[in-house]
């Protein structure tokens, strides 16, 4: 297929890439490099395996020249910072809301028939009662980001139904591992660098999270897509997790046990939640993807060991 993804250089995406292009897609990539850069694909792109091009989803003319004669887009590019999108709410409605619709006209226009989403099973459901989450559970987002993942999932809804094309959205847990910028783990990794002695956790550090490693949220993403020919409907959408949850504190743990550190004092900032915003709660049900055979293979802890190794060898290469 030849496959457009949003975001391809980030993270997420670059991982994403690698398994299409190893799988003999035709792969191009969009992305403005506001939080990456090109070196997790620069190989591919140097064999010209995949194709680059440096470009803003929020600029619509953009993509209407240059998204084209493809069969799917995987749309990764967002502005994936929670916290911030509570200072900055314009910014995060802007890349992720109007970008997603940029890029749902660029299909409309010019007959793209597939859509992927990253989406976000934490924030989109944000303040729940009932747990683990399911997909039919009422959305409330606490924060601006919540609420622009929830806002790309009704456009993607509207779009895919009235213009007949296909769309399914990636609803994820916390997603960590190699390559990763972001996030708790690499917080913590960061701030025991800098102190090996103390640790500074955002909240009372009981908050419950779902975290899913970085290979088994590709492979899980990818079967979704594969699926979407056959889905019900013309759109559909999974939360993508790891089937339980764990504390910050044990998430604290787990870092301090990789980086072979002991002693570690832990102070808190207060309070049940990390910042405004936070979803202090989140297990996502996932029985509807492992009705497409699917189960998280990397448990939390090799997780969390092998992201650890990962940015010890980044750090020294760097
Ligand atoms: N990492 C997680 O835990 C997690 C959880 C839920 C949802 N998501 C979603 O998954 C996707 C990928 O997240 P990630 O963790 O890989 O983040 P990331 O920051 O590594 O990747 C996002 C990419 O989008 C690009 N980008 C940002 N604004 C852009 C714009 N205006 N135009 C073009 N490119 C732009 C960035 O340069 C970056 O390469 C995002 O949509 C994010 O919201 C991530």
């Amino acid at each position: 297929m030849r496959v457009c993804v949003t975001g391809g250089t980030g993270f997420i995406g670059s991982h994403v890439v690698d398994h299409l292009v190893e799988w003999g897609n035709q792969v191009f990539i969009i992305d403005n490099l506001i939080s990456s850069t090109t070196e997790f694909v620069e190989p591919l792109i140097k064999t010209k395996k995949v194709t680059f091009l440096k470009g803003d989803i929020r600029n619509r003319d953009f993509l209407l020249a240059n998204l084209k004669e493809l069969d799917l887009i995987i749309h990764m590019a967002a502005d994936p910072d929670v916290k911030n999108s509570v200072p900055f709410p314009i910014e995060s409605f802007e890349i992720n809301v109007v970008g997603t619709l940029n890029i749902l006209e660029a299909m409309r226009k010019n007959d793209i028939p597939r859509i992927a989403f990253a989406s976000s099973g934490g924030t989109l459901y944000g303040q729940v009662d009932e747990f683990p989450i399911t997909e039919r559970a009422i959305l409330h987002p606490i924060s601006p980001y919540g609420a622009s993942k929830a806002a790309g999932e009704m456009y993607i809804s509207a779009y895919t139904d009235a213009y007949g094309f296909k769309g399914v959205s990636l609803r994820y847990a916390n997603i960590f591992g190699p390559r990763s910028n972001h996030g708790v783990t690499y917080d913590f990794f960061n701030k025991l660098k800098a102190n090996p002695k103390k640790l500074e956790i955002l909240g009372d550090g009981k908050q419950q999270k779902d975290y899913l490693f970085i290979s088994d949220c590709v492979d899980a993403s990818l079967l979704c897509v594969e699926k979407i020919d056959t889905q019900q409907g013309s759109y559909d959408f999974y939360n993508l997790g790891a089937d339980g949850w764990h504390t910050v504190n044990e998430v604290a743990n787990a870092v301090i046990d990789a980086m072979h550190l002991s002693g570690v004092e832990f102070t808190y900032t207060g309070g049940s939640k990390g910042w405004v915003g936070d979803v202090a709660k989140m297990i996502l049900d996932i029985s509807k993807l492992k009705t497409l055979g699917w189960f998280p293979k990397v448990s939390f802890k090799e997780g969390i060991a092998r992201y650890i190794t990962w940015l010890e060898g980044y750090l020294k290469n760097a």
